[in-house]
Parts: C-alpha cells; sequence; structure tokens
C-alpha cells in the first residue's frame, strides 16, 4: 500500500501486521458488536452544514482540555495491552503524543509501566485509573503516577466487571503471548512484530506486575478482574480518590444524563461521554447520539469530552460542534501503531488533523473554538 490516507488504511495495514488475536482484542467489541458499530455509524448520520464566500486563510486547532494546552482536540484513549499491537507501545504511542502535542492516556492495564512511559517523554501524560478492591494497591498506582508528574487522573467508571469479547475467548488472548501451536503459527506469519518483540522484555502488564502472577490468558485475565477490580464503586468513592489524587481529574464512561449529573456533582474536573468502545454494554447508544442529552444536563456545569467511533477529523469536529470540548481516539491510533509503530501514530494524528482542518474550513469556521452547533445542517441530518 501506499501512504496510508485514512485510518481504515491503517486497519488494514495493522491486520496484516500483528498476531490475530492482538488485532482482535483491538479491534473487537462485546458480544454482537451492536454498540461498538453504532458508535461509527451514527457520526454519519449527521450532516454538516457547506458554507462559501467565508475568508479560510489563518486557521487553527488549537484548544484545551481541563485547561491544559492541546494542538488539536484530541487525546490518546487509556488501552490495555497497548505493547502487544506494537513492542514498547505504550512509549512509542506516548512520544508521538508529545511530540503532536496531544494528551497521552496511559491505562491501568498497559505493557509499559507508569515508570517506562515517565523515562521516555518530557512532558506529563495523563493516568487512567481502575479501581480495585485493595485501595493499597489503589494508592500505590496514585502515587506512581504523581511521582511521574501526571496532568490528570483519569477514572474509568465503566468496568466495575468486565464484558465479554467473544473473539478473546476464542482466540485464547493472553498476555505474555501463548505458545501454542495455534499462537505461534499466528506470530510466526507476522514475522516484523515477532522481531520487534523479540527486542523489549516488556510483554506483560507493567503496572499490576506480582499484583497479577497468575494471568496467563484472558480466561484468568476475567477472573482476576472480577477478583480485583471493585464491583461497589459508587459516587461516593470519588471523593476518596480526588482526595490521594489532588490534582484534576476525569470521570470516563458516562453515558446517561443522570449519571453526568452525579458526576458534575463529585466537582471533576471532566466527563468523559463513552461506552468503552463498545465494549461493556453492547446494547447500549452510540457515545455521540447520548453527547446533546448529556451538554443539555450537564454542560454548563462540568467539561465534557466524548469517545467512540471517531474515526476521522470530521467526526471530531461534529463532536466538538455538539458540545464536546476535546475528543479521545482508541482504535484509530493502536491501528497506527500496529501497522507502522510510532511512525503510524502520528500518521493517524495527522490524518485526523488535516480532515478537521480542511472540514472546518469548508464549514465556514477558521478557528476550532468557534465551532458550535451551526455547522450542523439540521435539514440534513437524519437523527
Ligand atoms: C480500551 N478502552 C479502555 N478504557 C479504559 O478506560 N481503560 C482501558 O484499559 C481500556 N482498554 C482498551 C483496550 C482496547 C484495545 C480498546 C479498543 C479500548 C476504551 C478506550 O479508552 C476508549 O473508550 C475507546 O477505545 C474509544 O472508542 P474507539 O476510539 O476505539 O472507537
Amino acid at each position: 500500500m501506499a501512504t496510508p490516507l485514512t485510518i481504515a488504511d491503517l486497519k488494514e495495514l495493522a491486520q496484516r501486521r500483528v498476531p490475530k488475536m492482538f488485532f482482535d482484542y483491538a479491534d473487537s467489541g462485546a458480544w454482537t458488536e451492536s454498540t461498538y458499530r453504532a458508535n461509527e455509524s451514527d457520526f454519519s448520520r449527521i450532516k454538516l452544514r457547506q458554507r462559501v464566500m467565508v475568508d479560510m486563510t489563518d486557521r487553527t486547532l488549537e484548544t484545551t482540555m481541563i485547561g491544559q494546552k492541546v494542538s488539536m482536540p484530541v487525546a490518546l484513549a487509556p488501552t490495555g495491552l497497548t505493547g502487544m499491537q506494537h513492542a514498547d507501545g505504550e512509549m512509542l504511542a506516548a512520544r508521538a503524543a508529545e511530540e503532536f502535542g496531544v494528551p497521552f492516556t496511559l491505562s491501568t492495564m498497559s505493557i509499559c509501566s507508569i515508570e517506562d512511559v515517565a523515562s521516555v517523554t518530557t512532558r506529563p501524560f495523563w493516568f487512567q485509573l481502575y479501581v480495585m478492591r485493595d485501595k493499597d494497591f489503589v494508592l500505590g498506582l496514585i502515587n506512581r503516577a504523581k511521582a511521574a508528574k501526571c496532568s490528570a487522573l483519569v477514572l474509568t467508571a465503566d468496568l466495575q466487571i468486565l464484558g465479554q469479547r467473544h473473539k478473546d475467548l476464542r482466540n485464547g488472548l493472553s498476555a505474555p503471548p501463548r505458545f501454542t501451536p495455534k499462537h505461534v503459527w499466528q506470530m510466526a506469519s507476522r514475522p516484523f512484530w515477532c522481531l520487534d518483540m523479540l527486542k523489549t522484555k516488556r510483554r506483560t502488564f507493567g503496572n499490576i506486575i506480582g499484583h497479577a502472577k497468575n494471568v496467563s490468558n484472558i480466561t484468568s485475565l476475567a477472573a482476576w478482574t472480577h477478583e480485583q477490580f471493585d464491583p461497589r464503586l459508587s459516587w461516593a468513592d470519588v471523593a476518596w480518590i480526588r482526595e490521594q489524587w489532588g490534582g484534576p481529574l476525569i470521570i470516563k464512561g458516562v453515558l446517561d444524563p443522570e449519571d453526568a449529573r452525579a458526576a458534575a456533582d463529585t466537582g471533576a474536573d471532566a466527563i468523559v461521554v463513552s461506552n468503552h468502545g463498545g465494549r461493556q454494554l453492547d446494547g447500549a447508544p452510540s457515545s455521540i447520539s447520548m453527547l446533546p442529552a448529556i451538554v443539555n444536563a450537564v454542560g454548563d456545569r462540568i467539561e465534557i469530552h466524548l469517545d467512540g467511533g471517531i474515526r476521522s477529523g470530521q467526526d471530531v469536529l461534529k463532536a466538538i460542534a455538539l458540545g464536546a470540548k476535546g475528543t479521545y481516539i482508541g482504535r484509530p491510533f493502536l491501528y497506527g501503531l500496529g501497522a507502522m509503530g510510532k511512525e503510524g501514530v502520528t500518521l493517524a494524528l495527522g490524518i485526523l488533523r488535516k480532515e478537521m482542518d480542511i472540514t472546518m474550513a469548508l464549514c465556514g469556521k477558521r478557528d476550532i473554538n468557534d465551532v458550535n452547533a451551526s455547522i450542523i445542517s439540521r435539514q440534513g441530518s437524519n437523527r
């Protein structure tokens, strides 16, 4: 393939380079994947207003997310096992994000640890927290994020228990990779991935090593999650987390206006309207379809971000127009990483930036901070 021009191109390349069990891990959703699909397809129902005879010079995509300057309103979402898409994946993606001037969010369930990522970056990144039953362990993670000078804590609210992805079970997903004949075959057919992986020692969960000794495949990961993650997590716990952390707090995984009101009551700095990329409650509505109701409920009280289904700069622009201050991408950067390592993440970000810039101009706007619902075609949209 010539230079990839779209996120779909990067996806195709990643599928060719990454062993099936890890590509499927990134690319799948829960159960029937209906929410995963709706996340993507609902964006295309929203139509943009074409405007003409407007000065389109000197455009800017620069803005802020939780008061922090970003070169465009797109952060890299926290994703588990990113170091299995490409060796040292989290470190590479964090460096690409830093060079691009957008936030990188490190997952609790990452392969590279908080300290690994801190060692290759010079600007603060964000840390995503899953809350375990063992509060000393949670406190340990918060303190490590503080020591690494992370500039936001992203508290994930929508994974007290793990949704089920059929492909992961069928593939026998594991980290570190297992060596059954099927898996050896899958990996042997991806020699470049293997060569990179042989050069690193980072092949299992960097932040939870020691705490996850018995996790060898997805069945044991599900059992471990069930055992460790706190199923009683409630809004009352947010106060404790806020107190321990003491910095900017983002609550991720809010999809309902009532929950959004409760999240705003906690005094958090932002919420992420998200259904975990369709990986948790299959049958839930798409993130973009819930954004207007949530903006209506709490838009004047808390900053609102969105993720799920963003595959183009147009999608980002639509989310901003409907009231999000920023967005996150999960799979788009994972495809780039799997396809081409750090360069692929930079390419994914570049693709989104170019699409966003051109679309903004053709909608008659020059500054992302001036983008609002006026760029949406009410007549043309099928919502
Ligand atoms: C995720 N997501 C996620 N979220 C989180 O808070 N902690 C995590 O560890 C993970 N892990 C994870 C792994 C993979 C492979 C994916 C695809 C997603 C959800 C993620 O942060 C984000 O909400 C979605 O990825 C957004 O949807 P798109 O952009 O992938 O469509």
